[in-house]
């Protein structure tokens, strides 16, 4: 196995360099999905490790606050260059302990510091306002300040960017955070807040609990009074637990949850760039995107030609380690991912779906499934509902735009949509008509730090990214000076 590394600095910065911890401290294993290899341990923090994370962010606030925007922005500038100096290391990691191929990994670590440098820059850009004014004897003003401390918990599936999305609006701001990455990917966290540390953001900025106990440290991020955000990205169903636990505190939060994503074709759609699409935006980090798209509605009269162009690219797919050369799918995350995802096939199959290509396990083992593409679906299978999250397209056909428009929005998720077609009337019709916070036309590879990423209804609150990001983290006060004579 190659060793980037990163991967020991990072152990050694957590403690965990050796095979026992000195002082009986819990931890727990880090492992490669492709292999079951052991990558390393880290400290699996409890209550009190929370409580004390964030005192140190408390305490870091009004360091990192007090700092002008022209200071926190150069820091960030800093940690941007640090990535991209270590870009192939921190690539290597991230497939070590995620499973996605080496490229997609590289594209990841990229992508994710694009938002170090938009927000290092968006840092200046913090403005207020000047309202004219009710009386000749005041003035008033709207300032922005950064809303305090953050608590980010971030999903397994983009260990890096999703992390540095919401990071670096966070500290532009002028925010301190505690971060809970997921248990299956901490060490890319521990990584950038690392280089972080190196590019001179103070002690106690920048805190990174690492844990297998979900609940409990979410717990603790959601009632306490000392934290006045939380940004979460995962499954709606944890969001709307946290959500609650929030309202107790009254915090301001940032869902990026569950999507179910339709893909359209069609029939007078450019079908080679409709399949060249599905590709990018189904087989990217093996399916298991929350904007992959999960349902593809066909327009019946090109349902089976866009199907041959489908499966012709898709058995040029290569199913493999993420740091064999390659490999193009690699493995799901963990064995309940590959359980799912089997079980949601299945499920199709028995009730009568048809496997065009694939259908199963991969002969690999493991946690690697076949690229797979059902037709012949219906309601009552589970996999017409569901997120799939695994490298399997659904194929279902249409006579009607409307009825297309009416099964896309038939879900309570409105995160990503995208259709094809070379309608200029229709593009228009469907654009709005979509009840998605993310539309690709004839494009599906929608996300870029200059954009607003985000759902509607069960797909989550807010948005990362774009201009509009940073608000997610700061609070408007409106000041009335009064008494400034006539
Ligand atoms: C996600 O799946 O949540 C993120 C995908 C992206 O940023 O493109």
């Amino acid at each position: 196995m190659t060793r980037p590394s990163i991967l020991d600095e990072v152990l050694t910065s957590a403690g965990c360099s050796g095979e026992t911890d000195p002082g009986d401290r819990p931890r727990f294993a880090v492992t490669n999905p492709a292999t079951g290899d052991r990558l390393g341990h880290v400290p699996d923090m409890g209550r009190s490790e929370v409580h004390k994370a964030v005192r140190s962010a408390k305490v870091a606030f009004p360091v990192w606050s007090r700092k002008t925007a022209k200071e926190r922005a150069a820091i960030l500038r800093r940690w941007y260059e640090l990535i991209h100096s270590r870009v192939d290391d921190l690539a290597q990691l991230l497939t070590l302990e995620q499973g996605k191929p080496f490229n997609e990994a590289r594209g990841e670590i990229l992508y994710g510091a694009s938002y170090i440098e938009w927000f290092a820059e968006e840092a200046k850009r913090i403005e207020g306002d000047i309202l004219p004014t009710t009386g000749p004897d005041r003035r008033m003003l709207v300032l922005k300040q950064p809303i305090g401390v953050v608590a980010a918990i971030t999903p397994w599936n983009f260990p890096s960017a999703m992390i540095s999305r919401k990071l670096a609006p966070a500290l532009a701001a002028g925010c301190t955070v505690v971060i809970k990455p997921a248990e299956d990917t901490p060490l890319s966290a521990l990584a950038l807040a690392q280089l972080a540390k190196r590019a001179g953001l103070p002690d106690g900025a920048l805190n990174v609990v690492t844990s297998v106990r979900a609940a409990e440290t979410g717990e603790v991020l959601t009632s306490h009074p000392d934290i006045r955000k939380l940004s979460f990205t995962g499954s709606t169903r944890v969001g709307k637990l946290l959500m609650r636990q929030c309202a107790e505190t009254v915090k301001k939060v940032s869902l990026e949850l569950g999507g179910n994503a339709p893909f359209i074709v069609f029939e007078d759609a450019d079908l080679d760039a409709a399949a060249a699409g599905a590709m990018l935006c189904k087989f990217r980090n093996a399916g298991q995107t929350c904007v992959s798209a999960n349902r593809f509605y066909v327009h019946a009269s090109v349902l089976d030609a866009f199907a041959d162009k489908l499966a012709e690219r898709m058995t040029a797919l290569k199913v493999g380690q993420g740091l064999d050369e390659d490999t193009t799918v690699g493995p799901l995350i963990n064995p309940a991912a590959i359980d799912k995802v089997e079980g949601l096939v299945d499920d199709a199959v028995a009730k009568g779906a048809r496997a065009r290509l694939g259908g199963g396990r991969h002969a690999r083992g493991g946690n690697f499934f076949e690229p797979t593409v059902l037709e012949n679906l219906d309601d009552t299978m589970e996999i017409a509902r569901a997120e799939i999250f695994g490298p399997v397209v659904t194929l279902i056909p249409f006579e009607e735009e409307a009825d297309a428009i009416q099964m896309a929005n038939d879900t309570p998720y409105g995160l990503a949509a995208y259709f094809y077609t070379q309608n200029m009337a229709r593009i228009w019709r469907v654009t709005e008509a979509l009840e998605y916070g993310m539309v690709g036309l004839n494009e599906s590879v929608l996300s870029g730090e200059n954009a607003p990423f985000g759902g509607m209804k069960e797909s989550g609150i807010g948005r990362e990214g774009s201009k509009y990001g940073i608000e997610e983290y700061v609070e408007m006060k409106y000041l009335c000076h009064g008494g400034l004579g006539a």
